[in-house]
């Protein structure tokens, strides 16, 4: 079976990890240009003033997704290089940018693919409360808004918020990411609910300039499991499928909070400050979001967390379900199981449990339509006689486009696969130690780019249409 003709072979980046040029051409200042220069809070003090350089060398780097025979490439925008200070004046240059790398990739075929927020916030508005000040919803649109505008004409591929669990959880809850909160439950859910009304008032606004394009969220997809068939995991694996799922697909997808979880935040005086214009947004919006983007890198094993006194030590890895962690509310924690195989960071690779996620999700939604908008390895890839061997990236994706494939002949929606990265990147916490491109870059040598071996492999697959998966 070869791959639909519609389905794109992607590859994904987003702006902070690599454009560099972060005071340049009228880009206001954003949070992560503050907080990665704070001591100790990403690792060895990496930022992104200059990252890959991608700014200053799309073109280069278009030309290299063109060789790769990329069918689309999934970038972010930067609301600060639109927007310094994120509700002002527009910055005409960073328009501009934009329009060039859309342009480049429209010129080789490449259909782009843009997430409006890839967690940089302009800092003006982080230091107003970010995502905790409900203005900050009303900001957001009105950049989306001038996103539309400039881009819309080719762009018709739009996703509002990447990962809304990562960056609010990160911020709130472990203080790993801006603003660095910790345990501040309430701000948590708070946030998360103005981040959802914020995607569905600019779902209403795109539909309103008929531009007959699509627009969608992406989440983190880590399902949860239970380690075993006692009823206390069992149950552990649910709770955490609501708090981690339902609370982030439900307001997308069916427009409304999960019970279960409203319930108990009422009982815990967690729950978010809302009103009935927002929760109606939510529920009209629904009906008319085009997709849902999954970033799936591992799942969750779970069971009944016992040791209450680790109940709010949580790592930023705990986001995406690695194990070793204790959920903020200390009913269920992650385990490493002895069965399974894990990356160098701990990450388990678990390509079965990718499809029988896929199952439940179709179950709990219907027929959605899915882009897997991430998916790949992060590893410190070996390299001999100067070539990047990166054998091991070529068998996790592999092993994951099989899991598509099958998939889709169960008639699962899937419409397109973005690995993640397209080229090496600023890794928001671990640095450039941990790759996970199909283009090198020689840190040590002006930031060269070089082809690795999975980059001929994931052309060669492209080329097939994965008929050889
Ligand atoms: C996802 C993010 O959470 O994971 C990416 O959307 C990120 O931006 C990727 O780079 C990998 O995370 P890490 O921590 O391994 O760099």
């Amino acid at each position: 079976m070869r791959f639909p003709k519609d389905f794109f072979f992607g590859a994904a980046s987003a702006a902070y990890q690599v454009e560099g040029a972060w005071n340049e051409d009228g880009k206001g200042i954003s949070n992560w240009d503050v907080f990665s220069k704070i001591p100790g809070k990403t690792f060895e003090g990496t930022n992104g003033d200059v990252a890959i350089d991608h700014y200053h060398r799309y073109k280069e780097d278009v030309k290299l997704m063109a060789e790769m025979g990329l069918d689309s490439y999934r970038f972010s925008i930067s609301w600060a290089r639109i927007i310094p200070d994120g509700d002002g004046e527009i910055n005409e240059k960073g328009i501009e940018f934009y329009n060039n790398l859309i342009d480049e990739c429209l010129k080789y075929g490449i259909v782009p693919f843009a997430t409006l927020y890839h967690w940089d916030m302009p800092q003006a508005l982080e230091e107003k409360g970010g995502w905790t000040n409900k203005k900050t919803i009303n900001a957001f649109v009105k950049y989306a808004k001038t996103c539309f505008e400039a881009f819309g004409d080719r762009v018709k591929h739009w996703i509002t918020f990447n990962e809304t669990i990562v960056f609010c959880s990160s911020g709130y809850l472990t203080g790993t990411h801006p603003p660095g909160i910790s345990n501040d439950i309430k701000k948590y859910f708070t946030a998360t609910h103005n981040v959802f009304t914020a995607h569905a008032k600019t779902v209403m606004e795109y539909k309103k300039l008929r531009q007959y394009g699509e627009i969608g969220i992406t989440h983190v997809f880590s399902p949860a499991f239970s380690v075993d068939e006692e009823e206390e995991n069992k149950f552990a694996a649910y709770h955490a499928n609501q708090y981690e799922i339902a609370w982030y697909y439900d307001p997308i997808l069916k427009g409304s909070y999960p019970e279960y979880v409203v319930k108990q935040l009422e009982e815990k005086g967690w729950l978010p400050d809302w009103n009935e214009e927002e929760l109606k947004v939510i529920k009209e919006a629904a009906d008319q979001n085009g997709f849902i983007g999954l970033n799936y890198y591992q799942p969750q094993r779970v069971m009944k967390n016992k040791d209450l006194s680790r109940s709010v030590t949580r790592t930023r890895e705990n986001c995406t379900g690695a194990p070793g962690n204790v959920s903020f509310d200390g009913v269920y924690r992650t385990v490493k199981m002895e069965d399974k195989v894990y990356t160098k960071w701990g990450w388990e690779i678990a390509p079965e449990a990718f499809l029988d996620g896929l199952r439940n999700l179709r179950d709990n939604y219907g027929d959605i339509k899915i882009y897997i908008t991430e998916n790949g390895l992060g590893d410190a890839d070996p390299i001999i006689e100067n070539e990047v061997m990166d054998v091991p990236r070529i068998k996790f994706i592999e092993a994951h486009l099989k899991a598509i494939k099958n998939a889709i002949r169960e008639g699962i929606n899937l419409k397109g696969y973005y690995a993640w990265s397209v080229i090496d990147l600023l890794s928001w916490l671990n640095g450039y130690k941990k790759q996970y491109g199909f283009i090198y870059v020689d840190h040590k040598n002006k930031l060269q780019r070089k082809k690795k071996l999975s980059f001929y492999w994931y052309k060669r697959v492209i080329e097939e249409r994965g008929e050889n998966i």
